[in-house]
């Protein structure tokens, strides 16, 4: 069972995770727009994982018979180059690592095992989301304003598929 303050605290972050699966088919949006089809590929693959990911939260409160409330959100969609979308999506992530951090702090505190034990697969996930940005901008950065380059990049990005979590919550 979990307590008041944790299912809301999870609640909010449900709908995180909801807002980055937005975010992330807004970016795929802009790629396309901009001719990168293949980054459109990897933001929409993106997109496929925080909509699973906030299943898994979703998955997690229904069993613990919490009542889930959605909240609307504005989403950004104002982008001017690849490398601007890559570095706000490692910034976007930061900010998730934090959150489902600041999650586990919380069932730590309120020894509430069943939450710790679903939070760790997102634990391990973020490291992953980091490291495959921070790889990304590391190339566009190398690339610059490269034409073969970016082109090159963007078939790469294009080869991107969903594969989803082993594990529902
Ligand atoms: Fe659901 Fe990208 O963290």
């Amino acid at each position: 069972m979990l307590s008041d303050s944790m299912a809301r605290s999870l609640n909010s972050h449900l709908n995180t995770e909801h807002f980055s699966a937005q975010l992330y088919l807004s970016m795929s949006s802009a790629a396309g727009v901009m001719g990168f089809k293949g980054a459109a590929t990897w933001f929409m693959v993106q997109y496929q994982e925080e909509m699973a990911h906030f299943m898994k939260f979703y998955g997690y409160l229904n069993s613990q018979g919490v009542l889930v409330r959605f909240v609307a959100a504005d989403i950004p969609n104002d982008y001017h180059s690849l490398l601007e979308m890559f570095e706000k999506t490692l910034t976007h992530e930061q900010h998730i690592t934090k959150a489902i951090n600041h999650l586990m702090d919380q069932a730590v505190q309120e020894s509430d095992h069943a939450s710790q034990i679903f939070l760790q697969w997102f634990i391990t996930e973020q490291i992953e989301e980091e490291e495959n940005d921070r790889d990304i901008i590391g190339k566009l950065k190398l690339i610059g304003d490269n034409g073969y380059g970016l082109l090159m990049l963007d078939t790469e990005l294009g080869t991107r598929v969903f594969v989803p979590p082993a594990t529902t919550a």
